[in-house]
């Protein structure tokens, strides 16, 4: 196994049930508010800005997001990827009524199931999770494009520690975090993540909330991988 290897299943292994249980109230009610200063009603409203009726939704979490926000109609696809099966479970369960595809995987591998592309995808907290440095992590966006249709959007957040603001409680939470292995956000800054994107995506947007960095792009009309 490689340190990388190592690593994301570091990023991911904390996603256990009991945090799965916890994470909602934890983390996207107390944490994102008060420590990242992001609101979570912010990121729903990214949601309903950007997603689609053929939607993959990549790092699922507990699916708070997917679970509320509003689809552009009453029978989407919706395709669930994750490296951690309890996260793909819970989700699965948690949006039954809308027949989720599962999908495990490690995004910073490359992409080998047969899926067919999507209209938009979503990585919503998950940038922080990955190992490594921007330049590294981007990878997941290469992987990603391969199953994005010619024209779909991008969207996520991220909690980042350059060119944002952090106040004591986020300067200390980032630290141990990434000390466990929870985070690996100590290179991830403003400026290299929009450089990320740029070079994969057009259209890119990116608006910093608190020390949450909130994007989208899109991908070129023409495919270039
Ligand atoms: C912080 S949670 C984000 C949950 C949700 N998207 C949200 O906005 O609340 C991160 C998720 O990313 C997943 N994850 C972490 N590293 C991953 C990797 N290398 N590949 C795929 N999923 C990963 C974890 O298992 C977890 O479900």
């Amino acid at each position: 196994m490689t340190a990388t290897n190592e690593q994301a299943i570091a990023g991911q292994a904390v996603y256990t049930k009991k945090v799965l249980f916890a994470y909602d109230i934890l983390v996207l009610g107390i944490s994102s508010s008060y420590i990242w200063k992001c609101p979570s009603k912010i990121i729903e409203q990214h949601y309903n800005r950007h997603i689609s009726s053929n939607h993959l939704d990549v790092g699922v979490g507990t699916g708070y997001f997917l679970n509320r926000c509003q689809f552009p109609s009453s029978t989407p696809r919706i395709a669930l990827m994750d490296m951690n099966p309890n996260s793909l479970d819970f989700v699965s369960r948690r949006i039954a009524r809308h027949n989720p595809e599962t999908w495990q995987q490690n995004i910073l591998e490359k992409i080998e199931s047969d899926i067919a592309p999507f209209d938009s995808v979503g990585v919503n907290y998950l940038f922080h999770c990955l190992p490594g440095a921007i330049e590294e992590k981007a990878v997941a966006f290469d992987h990603l494009k391969s199953v994005m249709k010619p024209g779909a959007r991008i969207f996520g957040s991220t909690i980042l520690q350059g060119g944002v603001k952090r106040g004591w409680a986020a300067r200390k939470l980032m630290a141990i975090y990434n000390k466990k292995g929870i985070f690996d956000n100590t290179g991830d800054g403003v400026a290299n993540l929009e450089a990320a994107l740029r070079q994969r995506f057009e259209d890119v947007q990116l608006e910093v909330v608190g020390c949450v960095a909130l994007f989208s792009a899109r991908v070129g009309d023409e495919m270039s991988l």
